[in-house]
């Protein structure tokens, strides 16, 4: 099995160098994460090499050999695309919005064109490359869309996504204009993976709320498809960490770092970024000293800021910020031989990092929000000693796992001092207790173990999407319109609302288009064929919407029947005592649940829900069908849950009377044909005759052998049987 990695960095580092550009590896964490899967089995690695344009035309031919050997396969981003893309709409607007800070957002958010472009250039280069049997895998914010325009070229192809930051709560998610292209993107995928169960669930209820989908936390379905969602908390390469730290490579380092074994160290490293809590670690520290001054001259913190993101505002603002604080806690308690704050502002390397892991006293990781900080478990694996402490931010995706650190809430400066103070004071034995334990879990579930675990998952569910929810393939399609292209006569039933038209959140606006008057007009006037539309609407609404086509109409689930050119006839027997009560109860509801109404029709009573919350929406309907069911059991009618209404009606008027009145005028040996969307339809199905074609439209359960994505694909076989053309 080959893996086509994507993701926005290639795992490699560009230099201009005196000879010209160098290209090596990097050890970022997804680098040498996936390092093993991308190069087994001609793996291919696809992302952007970090620089804007081309390469220089002098280096272009050695720079393409360097790819190629090692498997990696460029997009190159002009210097528009990486202002566009990368730093106004990635880091400008995704990444403080899924980090939970909206007020980090532009006044104007930038348009989604870029994003949607660049998105498509990466897709486009995986699609090159790609041969029957590859596996993709997608990673993280700045390409959400890269799954579904993958799916429209590759519709069997097997492909992962990874999120590697938070994802916010669904009101937070909402803010952003382009949010239905993301969820859309991502849902096109097989699995989605998350750092923890609560970015999951909230991914969930963004995929329910902002689009309506069928979603729970094992999974979504959108669109006829259906996308696992799992929780994966990602590791690092911790046997390499271990192994580095115990180098004399490493030795040399600690020396420079910790000249006097008398001065404790607090050690932070970050990206310098506003989501890593740093300014407020530095305010602890400060109130640390002024309420310890037996602290003074015998702790310092070393603080690590890697330059990050320089080009975007938020992030020069904040280099300031944090520049200020070091110099105002520097200032007020520096000595001549003693700095509190150790302040680096560059790249260290490897050995350098560890050498800071080693000697650490007391590892500072306080986020205000991390999608998972690696730091932390970089420092664990570093750690074989044990006689160290963490101290870890409760907004960490990692203290979901590494219970045994010391949790701080990042923003309770008081509480983080105190945190502090509670880490240099900790007694060996608690400090070895507690790192025993974290080692156990960051060494056996490293980086390795996260990207099989992904992988092998990824395997399993793209394998196995049921059957029951699959849309029928367009080879069976093709041979269901054959059939009714020469069906000798042909009756079709046909639901409205969801089946011809797409649901609307008022009922009254899914009127029919032109297309669809044209189309229905077109096959009454086909030889041999009657057209029904079968409804639950009213006589009146079917009258204005379909009335002037010469069709048959049947309302309120075939109560009434209107024959082509006729009038309206009942077909039952008026019984309504119960109605009064009922009225009551369901406008007491509709009261209660903001967004719903009840509609009054004359056989029966129907509670709409579809512009009502849609998590307390269907939970209201659910309360009242149970209560309807048992307040009724008694009388002549029936409870039932359509799609986004609890309908009463008359025992005995459901869509299945319908067939068995048409069947008595139909010529003997017609086909008929129903089409629909909801539980309502299914009576229609269940009474059809042997040799009749169910067709469902979406997803959801249906006895209806023939499964149609929707209403567009339910138009283009109706079309094709008005032309006779399958195909
Ligand atoms: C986070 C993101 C990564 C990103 C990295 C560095 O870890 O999840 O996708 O690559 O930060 O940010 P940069 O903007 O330099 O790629």
């Amino acid at each position: 099995m080959r893996i086509i990695v994507v993701s926005n960095r290639l795992p490699i580092t560009v230099r201009q160098g005196s000879a010209g550009l160098t290209v090596e590896r990097s050890s970022g964490g997804l680098a040498t994460g996936l390092k093993s899967v991308h190069e087994q089995q001609g793996g291919l690695w696809v992302g952007w090499p970090g620089f804007a344009g081309p390469p220089a035309t002098e280096h272009q031919e050695s720079l393409h050999a360097r790819y190629a050997e090692l498997a990696v396969v460029p997009v190159t981003l002009s210097a528009e695309e990486v202002e566009q893309f990368y730093e106004s709409t990635c880091n400008g607007v995704i990444w403080p919005l899924f980090h939970g800070f909206p007020a980090q957002l532009p006044l104007e958010i930038p348009d989604f064109a870029a994003y949607e472009s660049v998105n498509r250039r990466f897709a486009e280069a995986v699609i090159e490359v790609w041969r029957p049997g590859d596996v993709i895998w997608v990673h993280d914010y700045q390409l959400m869309r890269v799954p579904r325009l993958l799916r429209q070229s590759l519709p069997g192809a097997k492909i992962g996504f990874f999120l590697h930051i938070p994802f916010p709560d669904s009101d937070t998610f909402r803010i952003m204009p382009s949010r239905e292209a993301l969820l859309d993107g991502v849902l096109a995928a097989d699995l989605i993976g998350f750092h923890t169960a609560a970015y999951a669930r909230h991914f969930a209820s963004a995929a329910l709320h902002v689009l309506g989908a069928e979603a729970g936390v094992e999974g979504v379905t959108f669109d006829g498809h259906r996308s696992t969602l799992g929780v994966f908390p990602m590791g690092v390469d911790a046997s390499a960490f271990e192994a580095m730290s115990k180098s004399s490579q490493v030795d040399a380092h600690v020396a420079t770092f910790s000249p006097d074994r008398n001065v404790r160290l607090l050690v932070g490293i970050d990206r310098l970024d506003y989501t890593k809590g740093i300014p407020r670690r530095l305010l602890a520290y400060e109130r640390l000293l002024h309420e310890h001054p037996e602290l003074r001259g015998r702790v310092r913190l070393v603080q690590v800021a890697v330059p990050s993101r320089t080009q975007v505002d938020a992030y020069a603002e904040f280099r300031n910020t944090v520049d200020s604080l070091v110099g105002r806690i520097n200032g007020r308690f520096g000595t001549p031989s003693w700095a509190p704050v150790h302040y680096i502002y560059r790249n260290l390397s490897e050995p350098e990092v560890v050498a800071l892991y080693r000697a650490a006293d007391v590892m500072v990781v306080t986020p205000i929000r991390d999608g998972m900080n690696l730091v932390a478990k970089e420092f664990v694996a570093s750690r074989p000693d044990g006689k160290a402490v963490l101290v870890l931010s409760e907004f960490a995706g990692a203290a979901a796992e590494l219970a045994e650190a010391v949790h701080v809430n990042p923003y309770d400066v008081d509480g983080l001092a105190r945190a502090l103070f509670r880490a240099l004071e900790m007694g060996d034995e608690e400090r070895v207790t507690r790192m025993t334990t974290l080692r156990h879990r960051v060494m056996t579930y490293d980086v390795a173990w996260w990207a099989n675990t992904f992988l092998s998952r990824l395997t399993a569910v793209a394998q196995a999407v049921p059957l029951s929810l699959a849309t029928t393939p367009k080879k069976a399609r093709d041979l269901t319109l054959a059939a009714l292209i020469e069906a000798k006569s042909l009756v079709l039933l046909l639901d409205y609302d969801g089946t011809l038209v797409p649901i609307t959140s008022l009922p009254d606006l899914a009127r029919p288009d032109g297309q669809l008057l044209q189309l229905l007009g077109g096959l009454a006037g086909r030889p041999n064929t009657e057209v029904h539309v079968v409804s639950g609407r009213s006589r009146d609404s079917l009258d204005r919407f379909l009335g002037h086509l010469p069709i048959a109409l049947h309302a309120e689930h075939g109560f009434w029947a209107r024959p082509r050119g006729g009038e309206w006839l009942s077909r039952h027997r008026m019984d309504d005592g119960w109605r009064p009560k009922a009225l009551e109860v369901l406008e007491d509801f509709a009261a209660r649940t903001p967004g719903s109404l009840v509609e009054e029709k004359r056989s029966g009573l129907a509670f709409h829900y579809r512009m009502a919350d849609r998590e307390y929406g269907p939970r209201q309907a659910n309360e009242l069908k149970l209560h309807l069911a048992s307040m009724f059991s008694n009388a002549p009618i029936e409870v039932l849950a359509g799609d986004k209404v609890v309908e009463l009606r008359p025992h005995d008027a459901h869509k299945g009377q319908v067939v068995r009145e048409v069947l008595t005028h139909a010529p003997a040996g017609a086909l008929v044909a129903a089409f629909g969307d909801d539980r309502t339809d299914e009576d229609l199905f269940r009474a059809l005759p042997v040799g009749a074609v169910a067709i469902h439209v979406g997803s959801g359960p249906s006895v209806a052998p023939v499964r149609l994505a929707g209403v567009r694909d339910v138009r283009l076989l109706l079309e094709g049987l008005l032309q006779g053309q399958v195909g």
